[in-house]
């Protein structure tokens, strides 16, 4: 095809600037604008574990990616996938032991009465079918979101994405994200739930009613909250008293992220639906709601949900796989102790560069505030640097939050305690380069 790159030409890492730059630009004619992570783009064309490799042999820690939360190229999830494709995969509408296996084993790892599963091809699919549910269920339109939260790219899912798209329709409220520095001397779990209170009051107001409470477990996109542990309790409730479901949107959370199997679990709440996505398959497309029996029941009955790729037999291998490597490599152990390296590290850090505003976060799930030193106000630039920064010292990371001042750090969940030691290391050289 003419304009893109032959296979076989050269990766970015070795190419001059000049030769980047139109490379850049016959990506652009074919793929439009997309915004890249970093200044210079990175093509990683391997990975391994905790790292990635360029072209020109580099290899970068990568502290950043969320969907091969198993290590990149996990071999044992990679050989399951290969496996099967070898074998058979189809579309999701015959019987399949593996399929049914899959589902008996994930639904062991959720609390009652979470007891069906709908496999799905994405996270953006699997809350577009938890929403659909919602408002069958309730007989509502309304729905409440964190106020830069992501919840996926459907046009359903946009619609709840103000992260992505400004502004939201008039069903759909915002709240702010649970950031104790908002709730200031109130209570955090009273301050959220009031919030939810009085969005779920505007929706009756309306008249769309509130159908669900839809939430990131670990607020990624809004820089990572997390505690205290417990504290989405009364939202929940107060979602229920409103007449609306609640739903865990763990895309992010889910699979060990924090050090549990699942993020609400921290919260010590039950979810009406939990959705699932990117780590469920190391990266395979994969997702899927988690629901109570009479309600898929219900769906069924009037509008079944059928996706062709979504729970092929070569989807629930790799998703079989994850749950495999989980086991026996101890995540949910190891997202504890490094996360607890990590924690400790950033910290000390904190303690020792005025740069640093805040540390939060759970297992290996950290939000780290860039701030003005003295005044301590949130300092995007100063994220923007560090990351770019980063990447050039071969440490991935990313950013979140409304403003982009806040480092987004969500390592493979394998990463040891010296890999951690080695991020803190850059890091701290990164911002003492910032003075
Ligand atoms: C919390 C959350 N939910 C849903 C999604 C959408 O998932 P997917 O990209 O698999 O469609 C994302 C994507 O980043 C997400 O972060």
């Amino acid at each position: 095809m003419t304009g893109l790159i032959p296979t076989g030409a050269p990766h970015a890492a070795e190419l001059s600037d000049a030769q980047l730059e139109r490379r850049l630009q016959a990506r652009r004619k074919w793929l439009g604008d997309a915004a890249f992570e970093y200044d210079l783009p990175l093509e990683p064309v391997r990975g391994d574990g905790v790292y990635l490799f360029d072209g020109a042999g580099h290899r970068y820690l990568d502290m950043h990616s969320n969907a091969p939360s198993m290590g990149h190229g996990h071999p044992e999830v990679v050989s399951a996938i290969a496996a099967q494709a070898a074998t058979l995969n189809t579309h999701s509408g015959h019987l399949s032991n593996t399929v049914e296996a899959y589902a008996a084993r994930l639904l062991g790892l959720f609390p009652a009465p979470l007891r069906n599963l709908v496999m799905t091809c994405s996270g953006s699919e699997a809350n577009d079918l938890a929403l659909r549910v919602a408002r069958m269920v309730t007989g509502r339109k309304g729905v409440i979101v964190t106020s830069r939260a992501c919840h996926g790219s459907t046009a359903a899912t946009a619609e709840i994405s103000p992260g992505l798209r400004q502004p939201v329709p008039a069903h759909v409220r915002t709240i702010p994200a649970p950031d104790p520095r908002l709730a200031g001397k109130a209570e955090l779990s009273s301050w959220f739930a009031a919030r939810v209170r009085e969005e779920a009051d505007m929706l009756q107001k309306t008249g769309a009613g509130l159908a669900a409470l839809i939430l990131d477990s670990v607020f990624s996109f809004e820089g990572v909250f997390t505690d205290p542990p417990g504290f989405l309790a009364q939202a929940v409730e107060a979602a229920r008293g409103a007449g609306g479901m609640f739903i865990a949107d763990e895309v992010q959370a889910g699979f060990g992220r924090t050090g549990a199997m699942w993020g609400f679990s921290r919260h010590g709440v039950v979810p009406d639906m939990v959705t699932l996505g990117k780590p469920m398959g190391n990266g395979y497309p994969v997702g899927g709601v988690v629901m109570q029996a009479d309600h898929l029941a219900r769906l069924n009955a009037s509008a079944p949900y059928f996706s062709g790729c979504g729970g092929s037999p070569v989807a629930a291998a790799a998703a079989t796989a994850v749950l495999d490597v989980i086991e026996r490599e101890h995540l949910l152990r190891n997202a504890g102790r490094s996360g607890d390296a990590l924690r400790k590290g950033l910290r000390r850090l904190a303690k020792s560069s005025p740069r640093i505003g805040d540390v939060r976060g759970a297992g290996l799930c950290f939000g780290v505030d860039l701030a003005v030193p003295g005044s301590g106000a949130p300092d995007p630039e100063a994220a923007r640097g560090v990351v770019n920064a980063l990447r050039r010292n071969f440490v991935l990371a990313g950013r979140a939050a409304p403003r982009g001042h806040t480092l987004l750090l969500r390592p493979p969940l394998s990463i040891s305690t010296e890999q951690a030691e080695q991020f803190l290391e850059v890091f701290g050289r990164v911002l003492g380069m910032l003075g």
